[in-house]
């Protein structure tokens, strides 16, 4: 099969709700993919944030082998010391109380919402914030304030709304005794790499003091080191009830969680919530292997390090051209770049020079890498960005 009869088949086979990249990956190792063709691509894009130890890593490699030999799945009727290891060391991680293990973010979102509802009640608010997204299902969608996202699909669940980013006022105004929750990217990802201001986060630390509601960091993207720390709200002056996280703690394979603390202890309790597949040993392998992997080599803070680097060297092309770029933002490796024009001409040059970008809200270059990533790699990436933008100005 050639590379135009693989998008020939897409097209037959698949409902058309993606836009394919048009290379054929074959396989990936380290930071780099390879393409059928034998191209290689530095990859700055990591599956949306998945693949934090990078492609092939060993030591995902042999936990998942390892596991898979002695037993690939389980029902939740049973319990696993693979799972309990993960759970303890996840909960260590994130410094929180009990889990409830998924197949992805967005299903640990939904759990998020029952869990909120069953202790709050029906009537009062769950908030998320204006651009924000939480996922595709209808909990989640609702939460998802991105509109394009959400056209269509009304209606939707009742007694969610949304606060203005970063609007300290709005927030004052709709915060009160009948609020059960906010829920918060504390940099949106798919809304273009936007960080919450540290203003907007203490004033959600204030009307926490004085109205009880629940805090949910939403860590699907930004969580598990993305940003320099374990989870992006330590960013800030936040103490959140619940987290949540998916993506990057599989280590590529499908696996997510939200996090409580106890005082949220037996809501959600015998029958009210489950699932098949959540918590799958071999999932939790990989997940014990991503964080042994970050905490024996110190990667988070590296993460931090590295990203002082590049963030000079970005601003740095900003300044030599202003006219492309608008604004850099963003915290260790969770980045955007957002320009004031030729957003895909860039990444199209740049998968014509063998890197992986991607683009998201229109006019962002978002990058994530892996968080293997080193110096010599983001080196390639600012010089050939330097050439795209001299070829472009
Ligand atoms: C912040 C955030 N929340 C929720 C989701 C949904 O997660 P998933 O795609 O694993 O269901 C995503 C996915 O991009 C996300 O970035």
């Amino acid at each position: 099969m050639n590379t135009t009869d693989i998008f020939d088949k897409e097209k037959k086979y698949f409902l058309q709700t993606y836009k394919r990249i048009p290379i054929e990956i074959v396989s990936g190792s380290g930071v780099y993919l390879s393409a059928k063709n034998g191209d290689k691509y530095l990859d700055f894009m990591s599956g949306l944030g998945v693949n934090a130890l990078g492609y092939s890593h060993p030591r995902i490699i042999e936990a998942v082998t390892k596991q898979i030999k002695k037993i690939s799945h389980l029902s939740n009727y049973f319990i696993t010391d693979i799972q309990t290891e993960f759970a303890d060391k996840l909960l260590r991680f994130s410094k929180m109380d009990k889990l409830f293990l998924t197949n992805s973010g967005t299903e640990a979102i939904e759990g998020v919402i029952k869990l909120i509802r069953m202790k709050f009640g029906q009537d009062k608010k769950i908030y998320s914030l204006t651009n924000s997204f939480h996922g595709r299902t209808y909990g989640s969608l609702t939460l998802t304030e991105r509109k394009n996202h959400r056209l269509g699909f009304e209606p939707l669940l009742k007694n969610i709304d949304y606060i203005k980013f970063n609007n300290i006022e709005d927030l004052k105004d709709k915060v009160n005794e009948n609020t059960a929750a906010i829920f918060v990217e504390f940099i949106q990802g798919e809304g273009g790499i936007q960080p919450i201001s540290n203003d907007f986060a203490n004033e959600i630390t204030n009307l926490k003091k004085e109205y009880d509601f629940s805090l949910v960091a939403d860590e699907i993207q930004s969580g598990i080191g993305r940003t320099g720390k374990n989870f992006t709200y330590q960013h800030y002056n936040v103490n959140p009830d619940i987290i949540v996280s998916a993506k990057a703690i599989g280590g590529g394979l499908p696996l997510g969680a939200f996090m409580i603390k106890n005082k949220l202890n037996d809501i959600l309790d015998y029958g009210k919530h489950g699932t098949t597949f959540g918590g799958n040993p071999v999932c939790c392998a990989a997940g014990i292997a991503v964080l042994d992997y970050l905490s024996e080599n110190n990667l988070i803070s590296k993460v931090d390090n590295l990203s002082i680097y590049f963030f000079e060297k970005l601003n740095n092309l900003k300044e030599k051209y202003p006219n492309i770029i608008k604004d850099i933002r963003g915290k260790g490796f969770m980045i955007g770049i957002e320009v004031n024009n030729f957003a895909n001409e860039i990444v199209n040059k740049f998968r014509d020079k063998k890197i992986i970008v991607n683009l998201t809200a229109t006019n962002v270059l978002r990058l994530l890498p892996p968080l293997i990533m080193e110096q010599k790699h983001l080196d390639i990436f600012l010089d050939i960005f330097d050439n795209i933008l001299i070829e472009l100005s």
